[in-house]
């Protein structure tokens, strides 16, 4: 069986060390092919060295756009890709511009097309991301679900034959990086003369919370006037927009970062005193670390971690403040993100069911 892995953006590069390490240990062939839609060292290229992936076997160096133009672009580039290697199984990952695009070039060369992280629904239609993964589970062939939840929705869409309930990969390198990092200490702490437990991790990348500038104000003000420092692991859309509408990031309990490795990433989550973000993977994470977390948006897919009060959405700098300053949540044994073991699974069914 050969397997042919469209990756782009950082989210991407972290789910697919797991399913990289699964394809080695199953002596499946992988090809990787990285669009090139994150290009910046510390959002692409650490990753692939820290999390063992090596490098990309194709790199299509797209790079940043518009919606349309940066999707164009991989579409334009994949057929070629995908004749040359005519794998069994593409494998898409999540919900980026990178997702749909595989995917859509896939399905077109009539090349069996599995979707990783399939299902979840924000049921915001404003959002990228929403366009992208509804479109990418309407146009693939085999659905891997991470959680019940996200099975529920592909049924109500009437997609329920082509899911499998599979388990989360973000849990299997969640749980990997966590056990290596736990004897190091977190670059902040060493670093940055913070103490474990006096800081918050923040990132704030979403274009609902960035490319309004009113909005922008709002969110950094609200992080700003935090009780402890708040270091902002800035991801360069949020470094752009915000020196074009002059609003400082350094201000008040604010301290500006350059983004993280994952390694030091998971150590800093550790340590802190909570995680405030609008981000997808760190809200999860910070459930699987048992870290309070605080999430800038009006709604989330990890459903899970709200309820079991792991989580809260927030809107205002008020209620920012309100959500890190809440009691600690509830201890809790409950693994709506499976065991750890999920990427071999992946595998398994891939080999399953390859024509
Ligand atoms: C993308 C995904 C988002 C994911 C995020 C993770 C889409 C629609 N969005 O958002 O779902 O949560 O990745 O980080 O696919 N830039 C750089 N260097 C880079 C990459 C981007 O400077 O290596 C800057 C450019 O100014 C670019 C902007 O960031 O225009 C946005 O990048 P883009 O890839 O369009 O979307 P993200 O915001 O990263």
């Amino acid at each position: 069986m050969k397997i042919l892995s469209v990756v782009g953006a950082r989210p991407q590069f972290v789910k697919l060390a797991p399913i990289h390490k699964a394809t080695v240990a199953a002596s499946v062939e992988h090809v990787i092919v990285h669009t090139g839609q994150h290009y910046d060292p510390m959002l692409s290229d650490v990753f692939f060295d820290d999390l063992g992936i090596g490098a990309p076997d194709v790199h299509l160096g797209v790079g940043s756009g518009s919606h349309g133009v940066q999707t164009g672009a991989m579409l334009g580039a994949l057929d070629a890709v995908f004749d040359e290697h005519r794998p069994d199984w593409v494998l898409v990952y999540g919900d980026t511009n990178s997702t749909i695009a595989a995917a859509l070039s896939a399905v077109k060369l009539h090349i069996p097309v599995a979707h990783l992280e399939a299902g979840l629904r924000s049921f915001n239609r404003r959002m990228p991301e929403e366009h992208n993964r509804v479109l990418t589970d309407h146009a693939a062939d085999l659905l891997l679900a991470p959680t019940e939840v996200a099975v529920g929705h592909l049924a109500n869409e009437g997609l329920a034959d082509r899911t499998v309930l599979v388990g989360d990969v973000m849990t299997d390198v969640l749980y990997e990086v966590r056990d290596a990092v736990a004897s190091t200490p977190s670059p902040l702490v060493a670093g940055s003369g913070l103490e474990p437990g006096g800081y918050y991790v923040s990132t704030i990348h979403r274009a609902e919370n960035t490319d309004d500038p009113a909005r922008l104000a709002q969110v950094v003000a609200g992080l700003a006037a935090l009780d402890k420092p708040v270091v902002l692991l800035a991801h360069p859309r949020v470094v752009a927009k915000a020196a074009a509408a002059g609003i400082s990031l350094t201000q008040g309990a604010l301290v500006q970062h350059a983004p993280l490795a994952y390694p030091d990433l998971i150590a800093s989550v550790m340590a802190s005193a909570g995680v405030v973000t609008d981000s997808g993977g760190l809200q999860k994470e910070a459930f699987l670390l048992r870290v309070p977390c605080t999430t800038v948006r009006p709604e989330t897919e990890w459903v899970e971690t709200v309820d079991l009060g792991w989580n809260v959405l927030v809107d205002t700098a008020e209620e920012i403040a309100a959500g890190v300053t809440r009691p600690a949540p509830q201890p809790t044994d409950v693994a709506p993100y499976g065991d750890g073991r999920a990427a071999a699974r992946v595998i398994e069914v891939l080999a399953d069911r390859a024509r």
